[in-house]
């Protein structure tokens, strides 16, 4: 899979995804991430990028021009390499977006190339966003100062779904939020740290007893932490009935 990241601070972007199992992915070729310097493509001779805004306002607004035409030149590029352009999704990273989670991080792992398009200022002349942006992604709501640590918040998230980037993909299958839930507690060595022991069940051996050990911890995490996301997760998967009183696990739990 390979990023296309259009922004002001290609250095910003390179330099803290260029580390660590990212880093390594894109050494061994799982991905490649490229940033793009939308000020390399300004008509001005100043090399200016933004301008104030009409009808009055506070900040300066990233005109149109250098965007398009970095989008332009990356399109390009993508079109030399596969000639598919036309259909790579262009994501504006943005507060106004919907807000990103690991669904749409693992529907976005799925596409070959993908542009992320930064905004600086107090934003991107709307005319542009609306020829070339397919989807508007917030990572929270909040507001940061620009779009490059959300889009490089994105990109881990979408690279570690891409096959081959994890060195155990099974381990992005039980992850917090792969299935919903938050993800059940863990423990390594010493069995006994700080007159805590390691849960019982964890040292069994009895696989099955521990596989419902972890689904009843996980769903009480994420009863406790993110009820919203225990009652979506309960809607989407009514509890089966158990047991001679009917009592079923999550009833248990409560
Ligand atoms: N740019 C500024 N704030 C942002 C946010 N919360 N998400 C995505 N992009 C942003």
């Amino acid at each position: 899979m390979k990023f296309h990241i259009m922004t002001l601070f290609p250095e910003m972007v390179l330099d803290g995804l260029h580390t660590s199992i990212i880093g390594r992915a894109e050494e061994k070729g799982c991905i490649s991430i490229e940033a793009v310097n939308i000020r390399d493509y300004t008509a001005d001779r100043h090399k200016k990028v933004d301008d104030y805004t009409y009808g009055g306002g506070a900040g300066m607004l990233m005109q149109a021009q250098p965007v398009y035409d970095c989008w332009k030149a990356v399109c390009e590029k993508i079109d030399r390499q596969k000639g598919n352009a036309a259909k790579t999704r262009v994501v504006y990273v943005t507060p106004q977006g919907e807000v990103f989670h690991q669904k749409k991080a693992a529907e976005l792992s799925k596409e070959e190339d993908l542009i992320l398009l930064c905004g600086h200022y107090e934003g991107i002349d709307e005319r542009v966003l609306e020829e070339i942006v397919t989807d508007y992604i917030s990572i929270g709501d909040y507001v940061l100062t620009g779009g490059e640590l959300a889009a490089m918040v994105m990109v881990d998230a979408i690279a570690r779904l891409v096959p081959g980037v994890l060195h155990n993909d099974e381990s992005a299958q039980t992850e917090s939020h792969a299935n919903g839930l938050l993800e059940y507690p863990q423990y390594s060595r010493p069995e006994i740290w700080h007159d805590k022991r390691v849960p019982e069940v964890l040292m069994s051996g009895h696989h099955a007893n521990i596989e419902q050990w972890r689904q009843e911890q996980s769903l009480e995490r994420t009863r406790l932490r993110r009820p919203e996301l225990y009652e979506a997760y309960l809607l989407a998967n009514p509890p089966k009935v158990t047991g001679k009183k009917g009592r079923s696990i999550c009833s248990v739990l409560k």
